[in-house]
C-alpha cells in the first residue's frame, strides 16, 4: 500500500546538505549529501554564517540529484519533510524555505521533523530492512557533534528525556581534544583509528562524575584535561608537526599520523575514548535499571566510532542494542524522510508558519526555555 507513498526528506540544520527519497515502505531511493566539511575544517569547527552561505549554494542541487537518483519529478512526491530544529537557525531556515517552496509549488503536504527523531528513525529504518524487530520501548543515546541525549522512547512513537549533556555533546569533546592535540576537526575518526593503537591503562583520565542521582552527561572536562596533559608533558613541539602535516595534507593516512604521534600520545587517546565510553555504558546501565527499556537504540555521528559500537554490540548492556549502518548515523536526510512516514499516516502535516527552532525538545516539541547548550 505504501510503495506508492514517496517522501522527499530536506536536512540542513548544521554542516550538511542533504536530500533523500523515501518510499513509504521504507524503501530508499536516493540519498544525496554534500558536506562542507572542507569549509569548516581549517576553523576546527561549524561556522554557523557560513554554513548557511554553503546551504544556500548547495540546496538547490543537492534536491534535484536526489530527485533524479529517484527518477522522479515533484508531481510525483507525496510530501516534503524537513528538519524544523534542533539545530542552527541559519541553517535550518535554508532547508525550510525551500521545503515550503516545493510543498507550495507541488502541492503537497509540508512535513516537519525533530533531528533527533530522525537519528532515531535511521536505527529503525536499517532494523526493518534486515527484518530485525526493535523490542520497545527502548533507550534511545544520540551522541554527535552538537548532541547527547538520552530518551525513554514509548511504544506510542513519543520520547521523555532521561539525560542529557549539561554542557558540551561527547562528538564535542572528540573535536576538542583532537583539535587540542594537532589531529585537526572533525576528531572522531581520526581518534577512533589512532585510539586502537594506544594503551588506555597507561594514562587515566580523571574526570569528575556528575553529583546527585542524576543520568546526565558532563564531556566539557576532557578537553581541559587534555590540555592539561599536553602542557604539562610540552607537547608543543609534537603537536605543531601535525599542524604542519596538516596544512599539506587534510586526510593523513594511518601511517603518517603514526609517524607524528609517540606511544603516549596514542594511549592518551586511548583512555579519552575509554572513558569516555564508559561514561555512556555506565549511564545507560543505570536508565536500563531504572526503566522497563527492552533495547537500546544509538545513533548520531559518534554512533559510527567501532570501540563503541563493539562494546555495546558486544554485550556490555543487558538488552539488545541497535546502530545504525555508519551512513545513516551521521547527518543525512534518508533519516528525516524516514521519521516523516509516520506522520504522513497520521496526517501530521505543518502549515507555511512553520519556523526553524534552535533549541527544539524531542519530547515536548517546544524549545528549550534555559540554555540550549547540547542541544543544538
Ligand atoms: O551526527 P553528526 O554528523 O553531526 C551532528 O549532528 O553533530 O556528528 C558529527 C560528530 C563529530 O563530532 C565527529 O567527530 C563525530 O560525530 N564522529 C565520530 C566518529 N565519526 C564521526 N566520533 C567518534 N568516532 C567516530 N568514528
Ligand atoms: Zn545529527
Amino acid at each position: 500500500m505504501l510503495s506508492n507513498v514517496h517522501i522527499l526528506g530536506i536536512e540542513s540544520s548544521c554542516d550538511e546538505t542533504a536530500a533523500a527519497v523515501v518510499e513509504g515502505t521504507g524503501e530508499v531511493l536516493s540519498s544525496v549529501i554534500s558536506s562542507q566539511l572542507d569549509i569548516h575544517r581549517i576553523y576546527g569547527g561549524v561556522v554557523p554564517e557560513l554554513a548557511s552561505r554553503e546551504h544556500l549554494r548547495n540546496i538547490v542541487p543537492v534536491v534535484r540529484e536526489a530527485l533524479g537518483q529517484a527518477k522522479l519529478r515533484y508531481s510525483d512526491l507525496s510530501a516534503v519533510a524537513v528538519t524544523a530544529g534542533p539545530g542552527l537557525a541559519g541553517a535550518l531556515l535554508v532547508g525550510i524555505t525551500y521545503a515550503k517552496g516545493i510543498s507550495f509549488a507541488a502541492g503537497i503536504p509540508l512535513i516537519a521533523v525533530n533531528h533527533l527523531d530522525g537519528h532515531i528513525h535511521a536505527v529503525m529504518l536499517d532494523a526493518r530492512r534486515q527484518m530485525l524487530e526493535i523490542e520497545m520501548p527502548a533507550l534511545a543515546l544520540i551522541v554527535s557533534g552538537g548532541h547527547t541525549h538520552l530518551f525513554f522512547a514509548n511504544t506510542d512513537g513519543t520520547y521523555t528525556l532521561l539525560a542529557r549533556t549539561r554542557d558540551d555533546a561527547i562528538g564535542e569533546a572528540y573535536d576538542k581534544v583532537a583539535v587540542t592535540l594537532g589531529f585537526g576537526y572533525p576528531g572522531g575518526p581520526v581518534i577512533d583509528m589512532l585510539a586502537a593503537h594506544g594503551d588506555p591503562g597507561r594514562k587515566q583520565f580523571t574526570i569528575p562524575s556528575m553529583k546527585g542521582n542524576t543520568l546526565d552527561f558532563s564531556f566539557s572536562g576532557y578537553k581541559t584535561a587534555a590540555i592539561r596533559w599536553r602542557d604539562a608533558h610540552a607537547k608543543a613541539g609534537e603537536v605543531e608537526a601535525r599542524r604542519n602535516l596538516l596544512s599539506t595534507t587534510p586526510s593523513p593516512t594511518l601511517e603518517q599520523w603514526l609517524e607524528l604521534t609517540p606511544q603516549a600520545t596514542l594511549d592518551l587517546l586511548a583512555s579519552f575514548q575509554k572513558t569516555a565510553i564508559d561514561n555512556l555504558e555506565a549511564n545507560c546501565r543505570a536508565a536500563l535499571e531504572r526503566t522497563d527499556a527492552r533495547s537500546l537504540i544509538v545513533s548520531g555521528g559518534v554512533a559510527c566510532n567501532s570501540a563503541l559500537r563493539e562494546r555495546f554490540l558486544g554485550g556490555a548492556v543487558p538488552v539488545p542494542a541497535y546502530f545504525p549502518a555508519p551512513r545513516l548515523s551521521t547527518d543525512n536526510a534518508v533519516m528525516i524522510a524516514a521519521a516523516a512516514i509516520p506522520k504522513f499516516d497520521r496526517g501530521e502535516f505543518s502549515n507555511f508558519n512553520l519556523d526553524a527552532e534552535a533549541g527544539l525538545r524531542l519530547d515536548t516539541g517546544r524549545p528549550y526555555a534555559e540554555s540550549t547548550a547540547g542541544s543544538r
